[in-house]
């Protein structure tokens, strides 16, 4: 499956992707609401992942509209195929897009991944029918850091786990801080009427943010150099209450060709 890190590792898709929808959705709703798509929208979800943000836009274009989901894992997106979504097995760095065929292009948290992020972006511009919208959503990873935490030694715990996550990252081919980009990106493939926002909240142990740390610590648990104790405590401390973060920056860059 690429470079994807996160992929193929089973059961835990299941809590990563019910922590991205907890945590992102209702501010990609709220985005792509503001963007007024026309009724009966042609959209596309790139690397559609657990499939919150593919039964939503169903339910907002209704039946008239269209959307297409793609992943290259479709296992919680195929059950959501039905009259106005289609569901494939795609690889966006690899298989080709229809041109001009799209009002919206969406994607979250998919291009921070691929090492091949710019022809991708472009791939996706070339996707939207004149007067189209592409959004994106992504972490830029620098702002994590320890606001509270139990001992002093927990909170320096936490950092060196965040930085053998992020490390493991970039050696997968991501680049952490990519949302720090995207509006500039988009500009930079011409589309018009380009804007953007970035939003540090705090995640507190138990929310949604630090369960999404939990997840990917244990989704590449035996693949990052850190002793078990560690990783065990680093899950521990991401369910209590007494952490408290300052999370990845939310970045979204929206933009019309
Ligand atoms: C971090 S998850 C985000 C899932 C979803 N977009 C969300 O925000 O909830 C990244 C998704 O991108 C998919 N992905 C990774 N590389 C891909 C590729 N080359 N083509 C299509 N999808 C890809 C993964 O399988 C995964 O579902």
């Amino acid at each position: 499956m690429g470079n994807y890190l996160f992929g193929n590792t089973g059961e835990l898709l299941e809590s990563h992707f019910g922590a991205l929808s907890d945590l992102l959705d209702a501010g990609t709703f709220a985005r792509i609401e503001q963007l007024g798509l026309p009724e009966s929208a042609r959209c596309l979800e790139i690397g559609g992942g657990g499939g919150s943000v593919t039964s939503w836009l169903a339910d907002l274009v209704g039946p008239r509209g269209d959307i297409t989901a793609t992943d290259l894992d479709v296992d919680r997106l195929a059950p959501l195929e039905r009259d106005n979504v289609t569901v494939l097995r795609h690889d966006v760095v690899r298989d080709v897009l229809p041109e001009n065929a799209y009002d919206l292009v969406h994607a979250r948290l998919v291009l921070i991944h691929l090492p091949e992020r710019d022809a991708v972006l472009r791939k996706l511009v070339r996707a939207l029918r004149p007067g189209g919208r592409l959004l994106l959503d992504e972490f830029d990873c620098r702002p994590l850091h320890v606001l509270t935490a139990p001992t002093p030694e927990d909170a320096e715990l936490i950092m060196r786990v965040k930085d053998a996550l992020l490390t493991l990252l970039e050696q997968a081919g991501a680049d952490v801080t990519y949302g720090a980009r995207i509006e500039k990106a988009l500009r930079d493939n011409g589309l018009r009427d380009v804007a953007a926002v970035r939003e540090v909240d705090e995640w507190q142990g138990g929310e949604a943010g630090c369960a999404l740390l939990a997840g990917n610590v244990l989704q590449t648990r035996g693949r990052m150099p850190l002793p078990d104790p560690d990783v065990d405590r680093f899950v521990e401390l991401m369910g209590d209450p007494a952490v408290v973060l300052s999370g990845y920056a939310v970045c979204s860059a929206w933009g019309t060709r």
